[in-house]
């Protein structure tokens, strides 16, 4: 490996340095402020979104006497991610493109045991009169071509703060555990290197994991299912 020294070689300049603070310009600090003020709004969306998930399992595990919901995961998306997505598109890189053209910024994920329950939770959702959908993406009625299967909703939903009302948007994800286990493993996977001329046959391997682990959640269904025929309770 060639490490090249050299303090005025191109790499060596390329290293970022910490700023004085007392020396970074005054824009740029209400801009971060900015930024960070925009990030808790975000957060704000998704903890309200989240209650509301939140809220509908503990109704309906009162009622079915069961969980539809096993976990709910969430996340705002790091500042390193927006970029790379906005310059992906060929958007410029600013607060105004990122929240008009990035609807994933606040994301949920949404496990449930059954794939019944994934219809029930995304309708119970949409139905709140404070919700509006954006957009629906069913890759469950229709998987991706690399098997990859979730329901995706974006949700736009008012959010109250100290002088203002804002309507964010939040990315829902909500997929079984075993769709879960299948994108958690294709997402790490996707990341290794050195696949080279096996990549068709591991494309072709993890699309068959995809339609095992669908079949099986549809069998895990029907299980559960005849036993509440049978007057039995799954809890
Ligand atoms: P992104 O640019 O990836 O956000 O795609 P998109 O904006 O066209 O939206 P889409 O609904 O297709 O995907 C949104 C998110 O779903 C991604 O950021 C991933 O979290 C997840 N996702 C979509 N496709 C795949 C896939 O093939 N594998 C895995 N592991 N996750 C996926
Ligand atoms: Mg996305």
């Amino acid at each position: 490996m060639n490490i090249n020294m050299n303090p005025n070689s191109e790499r060596h300049q390329s290293v970022v340095r910490m700023p004085d603070l007392a020396q970074v310009p005054e824009d740029l600090v209400s801009h971060a402020m900015e930024f960070q003020s925009t990030m808790m709004m975000y957060s704000g969306a998704i903890r309200k979104v989240k209650t509301k998930l939140e809220v509908l399992n503990d109704e309906l595990s009162v009622r079915n006497q069961r969980n539809p919901i096993e976990l709910i995961k969430s996340r705002v998306k790091r500042p390193k991610s927006i970029v790379e997505k906005l310059q992906r598109r060929g958007y410029p890189v600013t607060l105004e493109s990122m929240k008009e053209h990035l609807d994933d910024i606040a994301g949920i994920r949404v496990i449930c045991t059954f794939v019944d329950e994934i219809y029930t939770v995304a309708d119970m959702l949409a139905r709140q009169d404070d919700i509006r959908i954006v957009a629906v993406k069913d890759y469950i009625k229709h998987p991706k071509p690399n098997g990859y299967r979730s329901y995706h909703m974006i949700v736009e939903t008012p959010v109250f703060f100290s002088d203002s009302k804002k309507n964010m948007r939040v990315e829902v994800q909500i997929r079984t555990m075993a769709m879960d286990f299948w994108a958690s493993l294709d997402h790490q996977l996707k990341y290794k290197k050195d696949i080279g001329g096996a990549a068709d046959r591991i494309s072709r391997e993890l699309k068959e994991c995809a339609d095992v682990i669908a079949d099986t959640d549809q069998r895990m269904l029907e299980i559960r299912q005849s036993i509440e025929a049978e007057g039995g309770t799954v809890m």
